[in-house]
């Protein structure tokens, strides 16, 4: 059955990684006879200067009429300056996390035991580790009222009982699939938004007595995950303490430069995008690591399309070519092969044909 794609390059390296996952997905369509239909569209600061809003309606039309949508980053230097209301993530990424109703967030951090030298912690952690990040996408300070006054500004954490429960399900349905171990992180020691968060996982824990849960608040917790990253299965937390413990938990696995994420609906709708940001600084150059985006690409059919064949032969080829000795600059140690962004998706594709 043909399945239509709405490819979202975005800013940044987000067209030059993108068009590696296409590459791939390419070659997974001809490899495992399926039909992809991409349709492309403008999205971040490259659509505000063409258009003049970061998420045009042609934009959120393609999508709306989509079977899943690949994103690739948005945002850079060239828009900081923009008033708040314009702000490119603002306007584009959180606004079509709020149109579709996007809230739950999963953002896998697995350390590859073929980069384990790379880990800034490999001390510790030499027998790999693998955290699936369950961050609650829909609430929190992100969606909550915001002001921003001349002498003073505010930002509202607020959660709902349903918004906890239907993230906490899901990460009790994932633990239930890996090694049933669920942690809580939080800051219920200071915040009321946080003590209902952890009371809520707390009820819906109940009705999983298979899984472990425990908790742990946010501070601690950033270094227990230094500490201890194999201790760790799936961590549920809120949206803000979700963003900053999934960049810290994919930098334990030695470069964002590797993980894709998923943020899905309640119509198990998805968007999927890779944890890494727009990097401007390397944009251009052909040097990005596009293994993020193409493992997007792979979560992408297991995750929308029911496609688990090709998505893991996606994944097994990544493997291989790590395996091979291949590497982009963010990745590279003495005695591997360097390779660009171009010459990666490539190698890639090959190895799935
Ligand atoms: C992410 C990003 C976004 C977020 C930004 C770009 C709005 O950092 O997806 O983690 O904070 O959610
Ligand atoms: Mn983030």
């Amino acid at each position: 059955m043909r399945k239509k794609i709405a490819v979202l390059p975005g800013d940044g390296i987000g067209p030059e990684v993108m068009h590696e996952a296409i590459k791939v997905l390419d070659a997974t369509a001809k490899k495992h006879s399926l039909d992809f239909n991409y349709e492309y569209a403008d999205v971040g600061g490259t659509a505000h200067d063409k258009h003049g809003t970061a998420l045009p309606d042609k934009t959120l039309q393609v999508c709306k009429s989509s079977d899943a949508i690949l994103f690739g980053s948005v945002g850079g230097p060239k828009w900081d300056n923009l008033p708040k209301e314009k702000k490119i993530e603002r306007s584009s990424l959180l606004a079509l996390r709020k149109y579709f109703g996007f809230y739950a967030n999963l953002r896998p951090a697995i350390l590859y035991p073929q980069i384990v030298n790379i880990s800034p912690i490999k001390g510790i952690s030499l027998n790999g580790f693998d955290i699936m990040v369950v961050r609650e996408l829909s609430g929190d300070a992100y969606f909550g009222n915001s002001i921003l006054e001349e002498d003073w500004a505010s930002d509202e954490m607020k959660y709902t009982k349903q918004q906890c429960r239907r993230i906490a399900k899901i990460a009790f349905e994932i633990a239930m699939k890996r090694k049933k171990h669920v942690t809580c992180v939080d800051k219920s020691n200071v915040l009321s938004s946080s003590i209902f968060f952890r009371n809520s996982v707390t009820e819906v824990s109940k009705t999983y007595p298979d899984v472990k849960m425990d908790c742990m608040y946010i501070d601690n917790a950033t270094m227990q995950i230094i500490k201890r990253p194999m201790d760790f299965d799936v961590i549920v937390t809120t949206n803000l303490f979700g963003d900053i413990l999934s960049d810290e938990a994919a930098m334990l696995t030695g470069s964002i430069g590797m993980l894709p994420s998923v943020s899905l609906n309640e119509n198990g709708f998805g968007l999927y995008e890779p944890a890494g940001g727009s990097a401007p600084d390397i944009a251009g150059k052909g040097i990005a690591n596009p293994i993020a985006q193409i493992l997007c690409a792979a979560l992408m059919l297991r995750y929308s399309f029911n496609m688990e064949k090709p998505a893991s032969s996606i994944e097994g080829a990544v493997k291989k070519i790590l395996e091979d000795g291949y590497r982009t600059k963010d990745i590279i140690e003495t005695g591997m092969k360097e390779v660009g962004t171009k010459e990666m998706g490539n190698l890639i594709a090959e190895k799935i044909k």
